[in-house]
């Protein structure tokens, strides 16, 4: 991909080398010193980056010009940060940079970072303004991804795709492709006889999208789910290629795909990563497991693998947290989406009933959560007009088959 990259630099010479490996990779490079001059052309360009200004304005100072001239700089905005320091990160994307890189960086991590941003920034220009469903370039495939267990990830994709199939019923698929212990089919109190084991073991139906939806489940409200296989131990028998292949049937059959990915950090995730519109990640305010999920992101990012709009969902799954919604972006590096609170009974009593809350309490806190991240993550023209349900499901606590 070409692109036209303007480079903001303090002075020409400190940029030469940085401006050769960008000419090189086939990019148009234009350097500018003065960040007056940089705001003013910023919008002929499909990229801005901005090296160094000279003192006593900030990069964060430029970062902030871009952003409220009038009109704003849409393009998207690569911040250098003078150090790997948490606290210049966060200023630089609360500034409104849309990445930022700290120095010193290598040739490869830039380009990845550059090719990402540029992938985001078309993707969000396909469909300007909101999102409707059956709209086949946005928010078609969402992945729910977490590198901890635990964290709620089945409870947010299960009442997700559920806001979805409610405006839109039949057209709205749920994979269950956490292959260890897949738990959605539970959740739904559901009792799959066909899964995913079953499709990867029929290659007519993989390659055939009418064959493929004979393999999903009918829910009562009017969701479809693809059922994880029975036990962890079939696992490795589903490959990344049979992965790809049901997920491209999938999206071929189905208006919205919404994948609860479970946990594992495999070459079947690369596959999801890269064709999913939106990766959300719920995360519990837990400092070390924060850190851990921050390393890996940025990781895949660097390596190409996501390129995909990452939404954070703090899920307050114990009932103190020492934690602020703030400590928790510091350590992600990253703004969290949504906040869904700590409820002692609502979720106990909806994944014991198999009664996901936004059918179950549909007029609870969290039912409304719910809500509201889906208008965030599939946009208002899907659930805009939703209306709440008004009689909720009812199912006895040992009422399950
Ligand atoms: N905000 C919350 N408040 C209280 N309980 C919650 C909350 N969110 C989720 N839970 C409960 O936490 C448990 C784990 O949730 P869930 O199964 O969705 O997590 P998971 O990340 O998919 O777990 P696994 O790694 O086992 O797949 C469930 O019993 C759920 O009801
Ligand atoms: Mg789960």
């Amino acid at each position: 991909m070409q692109l036209s990259i303007l480079l903001l630099a303090a002075d020409r010479s400190s940029v030469q080398a940085l401006a050769a490996a960008l000419t090189e990779a086939g990019h148009g490079v234009t350097v500018a010193t003065k960040p007056e001059d940089a705001v003013s052309a910023a919008a002929k360009y499909s990229l801005v980056m901005i090296d160094a200004v000279a003192p006593p304005v900030t990069v964060a100072d430029v970062v902030t010009m871009l952003r409220s001239a009038s009109p704003p700089v849409e393009v998207p905005v690569l911040a250098v940060a003078p150090s790997a320091a948490l606290d210049d990160r966060i200023a630089l994307l609360e500034a409104g940079a849309d990445d930022v890189i700290a120095r010193p960086f290598d040739e490869p991590e830039l380009m990845a970072r550059i090719e990402a941003l540029t992938l985001q920034a078309q993707r969000a220009q396909i469909g300007p303004g909101v999102a409707a469903i059956g709209d086949v370039n946005r928010h078609r495939l969402v992945t729910l991804f977490s590198p901890k267990g635990g964290v709620g990830t089945t409870t947010v994709a299960v009442n997700l795709a559920l806001v979805a199939a409610e405006s839109q019923p039949n057209k709205v698929l749920l994979i269950d492709l956490d292959l260890s212990f897949g738990q959605v089919a539970s959740h739904l109190n559901l009792m799959p006889k066909q899964t995913l084991l079953e499709l990867s073991r029929d290659e007519t139906a993989l390659r055939d999208t009418e064959l493929f939806r004979t393999y999903v489940i009918h829910h009562a409200s009017g969701l479809h789910i693809l059922a994880s296989p029975p036990s962890p131990t079939f696992s490795a028998l589903i490959s990344s290629e049979q992965v790809e292949a049901a997920v491209t049937r999938a999206l071929e059959a189905y208006e919205v795909v919404v994948v609860d990915a479970g946990t594992a950090v495999d070459q079947r995730l690369g596959v999801l990563f890269s064709q999913s519109e939106s990766v959300v990640v719920p995360v519990v305010p837990e400092i070390p497991a924060l850190n851990a999920i921050h390393t890996l992101l940025d990781q895949l990012a660097e390596s190409g693998r996501i390129g995909a709009q990452t939404l954070f969902v703090l899920n307050h799954t114990f009932s103190r947290d020492l934690l602020k919604q703030a400590d928790v972006e510091t350590a992600l590096g990253s703004k969290i989406a949504s906040e869904l609170p700590y409820d002692p009974i609502v979720y106990l009593k909806a994944v014991n009933e198999g009664v996901p809350v936004v059918r179950g309490a549909p007029r609870s806190q969290p039912a409304d959560r719910f809500r509201s991240l889906a208008t965030t993550v599939f946009g208002t023209g899907l659930v805009g007009s939703l209306p709440v349900a008004a009689k909720p499901e009812r199912r006895g606590l040992f009422g399950r088959r």
